[in-house]
């Protein structure tokens, strides 16, 4: 991690480093730091794909922790709204904390939907090496039927203001790492792709 503050042009803030690294701590745990970006519609399966995925990396030993959007918001996040401006700093913040993690030498899986292509790029950008975009893709004709909280009913009658793919935008990743077809694929079938792709 480096010094990236951009409220400080004369340099008053100064990075302070430690004397143990990254590979010190990659060497303890014995796996390597990294961000598994779950994007995608809201029911699409980001939360239900990545808890499994949580669960597999502990049932091999592995130290994983997972960012989850509706989590977040009752913590962390719960002076945010849906605002493009809200979600952009609601990003901000994640995307942050996962640089954070990873630098730990944390497996991390977030599972926001993150509508906005620059944003994961941000997230990209802020994380560097070992993040990995997993597009989990469903029609949202899918998501609509699913409706496992009826937030989609309820934006459909107006009663929740600028919903993803409904009355807010979804911009589709263009390259991301990996995509899971969550219309037809299984659960079972995610996991395994996505612990190919872990380092
Ligand atoms: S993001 O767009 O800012 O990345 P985030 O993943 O944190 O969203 O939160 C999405 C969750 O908030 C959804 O799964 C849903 O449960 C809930 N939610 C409430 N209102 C909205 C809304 N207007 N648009 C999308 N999700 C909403």
């Amino acid at each position: 991690m480096t010094d990236r503050s951009s409220q400080d042009p004369q340099g008053h803030i100064v990075w302070s480093s430690g004397k143990v690294t990254r590979e010190d701590r990659e060497k303890l745990l014995g796996q390597h730091g990294c961000v598994l970006w779950f994007t995608g519609l809201s029911g699409s399966g980001k939360s239900t794909i990545a808890i499994a995925v949580e669960q597999a990396l502990a049932a091999t030993g592995r130290l994983v922790y997972r960012l989850d959007g509706d989590n977040l918001r009752h913590g962390l996040n719960r002076d945010l709204g849906f605002s493009p401006e809200d979600r952009k700093e609601n990003i901000r913040r994640v995307a942050e904390v996962a640089a954070l993690l990873a630098d730990a030498g944390v497996i991390t899986l977030v599972s926001f939907i993150s509508p906005y292509r620059d944003l994961r790029d941000f997230a990209r950008q802020r994380v560097g090496d070992h993040f990995f975009e997993v597009y989990v893709k469903a029609s949202l004709d899918t998501c609509r039927k699913r409706d496992p909280k009826g937030l989609y009913r309820k934006a459909d009658a107006g009663e929740i203001k600028l919903f993803t793919g409904v009355s807010a935008p979804y911009e589709e990743p263009l390259n991301p790492d990996l995509v899971l077809d969550t219309d037809s694929g299984s659960i079972a079938d995610a996991v395994k792709q996505i612990m190919e792709l872990i380092p």
